[in-house]
């Protein structure tokens, strides 16, 4: 089956009600790369159809973002689609998703009151209502999301969960460059110099990864360490650092099972983030 374009809500309304199952959702904000391209691999291991959405969803960027200068290659991300197998792109208008009137949201409370939920104010209350939207049309058996994105993946699956989706969420593991940075649309922006200093992300998480393994327990201890990494480069500004449980994102003292550390900075004018698991 070629792969279909879907413009509209009401038309993937209609042919959500045919897709053989089990249907597997990607939702993504387009400028397709190696980690969206993972996702989409393995919906189409595990499922029937793959519908990818794409879709640069204003009610998630906050004043001053980059909603402006978001990538987009609408052509580009659909040959890469095709290349992959992709059933169904479905990629709908801003005057599509949100109409005149348009007054609902999805607030997940919690688990957003932390890390990037404190910096990016109303940014989960974007992701989960575009996400919801997404489930109510394409209505997916599976829904893929990336460990690029720690809490965005606990967030979407709290919303899930709290309010009865009948949707399994899928944890994808990061993809990375060669060189160990996460791969991200937003890396584009990055400056040469700014490129090499992104690696202390990197540098901090793998200095973790280490310490844990030594038997370093001290959360405070941990977070001074890799805080202290990226104060040593001259271009990047810690936003937080924190070393939380995966599934909860509550702090973790001492560091025992399983404890991940995710911090974002800001490399010049570039907010990246990333983390890593342990235990
Ligand atoms: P976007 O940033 O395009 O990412 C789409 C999906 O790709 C997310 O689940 C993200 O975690 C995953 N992803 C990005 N880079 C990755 C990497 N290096 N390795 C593995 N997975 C990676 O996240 C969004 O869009 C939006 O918030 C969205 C969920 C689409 C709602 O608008």
């Amino acid at each position: 089956m070629p792969t279909r374009l879907v413009e509209k809500v009401s038309e993937m309304t209609e042919l959500a009600r045919e897709l053989p199952r089990p249907v597997g959702l990607v939702p993504t904000m387009g400028a397709l790369h190696e980690g969206h391209m993972s996702l989409i691999r393995r919906c189409r291991e595990e499922c029937a159809t793959t519908v990818a959405s794409i879709f640069v969803n204003p009610t998630q960027f906050g004043p001053g973002e980059d909603l402006e200068h978001y990538p987009r290659d609408l052509e580009a991300d659909l040959e890469k689609c095709r290349e992959a197998g992709v059933n169904v792109v479905f990629a709908p208008s801003a005057e599509e998703m949100y109409p005149a009137g348009f007054s609902s949201a999805i607030e997940v409370g919690g688990v957003t009151n932390v890390m990037c939920g404190l910096t990016r104010p109303g940014h989960f209350r974007g992701v989960t209502t575009v996400v919801c939207k997404l489930f109510n049309t394409v209505r997916p058996d599976r829904a893929y999301f990336g460990q690029k994105d720690a809490q965005q993946l606990v967030v979407v699956k709290r919303m899930a969960g709290d309010l009865n989706m009948q949707v399994e969420i899928v944890r994808v593991p990061i993809v990375r460059e060669p060189d160990g940075l996460a791969v991200s649309s937003r890396n584009a922006y990055l400056s040469p110099e700014e490129r090499k200093d992104a690696l202390a992300l990197r540098r901090a998480l793998e200095h973790f990864r280490g310490r844990v393994v030594e038997g370093e327990r001290d959360p405070l201890k941990l977070i001074g360490e890799m805080g202290r990494m990226i104060d040593g480069v001259e271009s990047a500004r810690l936003d937080y650092i924190v070393v939380v449980d995966p599934e909860t994102l509550e702090d973790v003292d001492p560091v025992e099972g399983r404890a991940m550390a995710a911090l974002a900075v800001r490399v010049g004018s570039t907010r990246l983030i990333d983390n890593e698991v342990v235990g």
